[in-house]
């Protein structure tokens, strides 16, 4: 009960909302690494991309795949909530007759960081539509005859598909500039950024962004231009 108190304590501080953007934040920044990372398996081949999926499916019994989507959803669910009540208690703020032109300045830039991460919401949702959720009815068959689904095959078939290629490219570019402004946010807020350190970390934030932005892009990019067959 006091524990609950705590946090009621905590959650309703702006300090405190701004903690849990950050740190969810974080999580979904260390998702994206380890999941591009996962992507460009593909680039080995079919075997390796649905060995990879396989693996990932398997792990824990099982359990392993389920504890990672309960922990993403929650970073996600954290993410989006906190922020929704942060701008909203910084409205509340700025309405206030102590309004100074630096906060109409940070609410220009988290005005964009809504903007750019609901559109990220959106592809998430197809993103999870189009490889997660839909049936996947392509199958792989392993030289020891092993019947397996065909990830390989529903990336680059779903890939074909030029509309679907740009939508993926033109989210992604929403994603590097979330990113490119969220890498910095979480360094800040978490008290690791410096005047000394400052620039080297808006530096870190546009090259991951770009690193992130760059390989995701790479797999359509090669589905279109061939070097990706079914
Ligand atoms: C071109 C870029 C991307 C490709 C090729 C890709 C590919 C995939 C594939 C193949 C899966 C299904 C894996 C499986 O079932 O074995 C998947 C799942 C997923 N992807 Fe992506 N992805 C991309 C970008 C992203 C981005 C930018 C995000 C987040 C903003 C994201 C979030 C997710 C999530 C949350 C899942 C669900 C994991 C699960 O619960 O199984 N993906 N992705």
């Amino acid at each position: 009960m006091k524990l609950l108190e705590s946090f009621k304590q905590f959650y309703a501080s702006s300090i405190g909302k701004k903690l849990l953007v950050a740190l969810s934040g974080a999580v979904l920044l260390l998702f994206l690494l380890g999941h591009l990372l996962g992507n460009l398996v593909i680039y080995l081949g079919r075997g390796a991309l649905n060995d990879y999926a396989e693996f990932l499916h398997h792990a824990l019994h099982g359990m392993g795949v389920w504890i990672a989507r309960v922990g993403l959803l929650g970073a996600v669910g954290i993410h989006i909530m906190a922020t929704i009540h942060l701008a909203a208690q910084n409205r509340a703020a700025r309405h206030s007759r102590y309004a100074y032109e630096s906060t109409q300045t940070a609410s220009k830039a988290s005005r964009t960081m809504i903007i750019s991460g609901t559109i990220i919401l959106c592809f998430i949702i197809f993103h999870l539509l189009h490889f997660t959720i839909l049936p996947n009815d392509l199958k792989d068959v392993t030289t020891a005859g092993h019947v397996r689904p065909d990830v390989y095959g529903m990336v680059v078939k779903g890939f074909q598909n030029v509309l679907v290629s740009l939508f993926y490219i033109v989210s992604m570019a929403f994603v590097c500039f979330h990113l490119s402004h969220g890498v910095s946010s979480v360094f800040q807020t978490l008290g690791f950024r410096s005047e000394k350190s400052a620039d080297m970390i808006k530096w870190l934030g546009h090259g991951y962004a770009a690193f992130i932005f760059l390989g995701n892009i790479s797999i359509p990019i090669a589905v279109l231009l061939g070097f990706l067959k079914f």
